[in-house]
């Protein structure tokens, strides 16, 4: 059954902070169990309340919630930022979307990043980008299915073994001769 009809998405307000915030902090234990470089800082509680705090008070924030029988069932957290080089100017990030499991399937998500996308757009931002985790396979077909692609790439190594695992001292002084 596809439930997106009986799914309100509406913007954020300050009553909804304790469902977002579960609903994000949800979205980074996920993220931690794809990639052993996302393990959460044991402060994450705290760092979720203050970034939402910070999200529903900004105004180059953007923050939907998708509602269920009076449930928060979905988030998505968008920010916009300036594109220095680039035309169109300003961008809107997706930083966070998340849709509770028993929820899933069902086009809230769909729904959630439509909606974004059409404030986003109100709001001069002429390209729409989404970060989440390389090796999260199902947020690629998410996105790809609504003809998002990728357009940039982050790899990552942890600083103290870019040395060890490329030839250490002895392959600097090689690279400098
Ligand atoms: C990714 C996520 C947001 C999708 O939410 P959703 O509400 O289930 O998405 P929709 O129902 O709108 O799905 C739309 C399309 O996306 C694709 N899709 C969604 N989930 C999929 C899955 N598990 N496997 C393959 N394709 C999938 C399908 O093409 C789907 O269309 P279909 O159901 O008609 O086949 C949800 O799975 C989720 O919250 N996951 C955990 C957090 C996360 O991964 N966030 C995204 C990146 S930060």
């Amino acid at each position: 059954m596809r439930l997106s009809s009986s799914v309100t998405v509406r913007a954020a307000r300050q009553s909804d902070r304790p469902g977002i915030v579960e609903l994000v902090l949800r979205a980074k234990r996920l993220n931690e169990e794809f990639d052993p470089l996302l393990r959460l800082s044991p402060t994450v509680s705290q760092a979720v309340e203050k970034y939402v705090d910070e999200a529903l008070q900004s105004s180059r924030s953007l923050v939907l919630v998708a509602e269920y029988e009076g449930k928060l069932v979905g988030v998505l957290k968008a920010d916009i930022v300036d594109r220095l080089f680039y035309d169109p100017p300003l961008e809107g990030i997706i930083r966070e979307l998340y849709v509770l499991p028993e929820f899933r399937r069902k086009g809230v998500a769909s729904l959630l990043v439509l909606e974004g996308s059409r404030i986003l757009k109100e709001r001069d931002a002429g390209i729409i980008t989404a970060e989440f985790p390389s090796l999260h396979k199902i947020a690629a077909e998410f996105y790809e299915n609504m003809k998002f692609r990728p357009i940039f790439s982050k790899y990552a190594i942890e600083t103290e073994k870019t040395l060890r695992q490329n030839g250490g001292l002895s392959r600097v002084a090689e690279l400098r001769r």
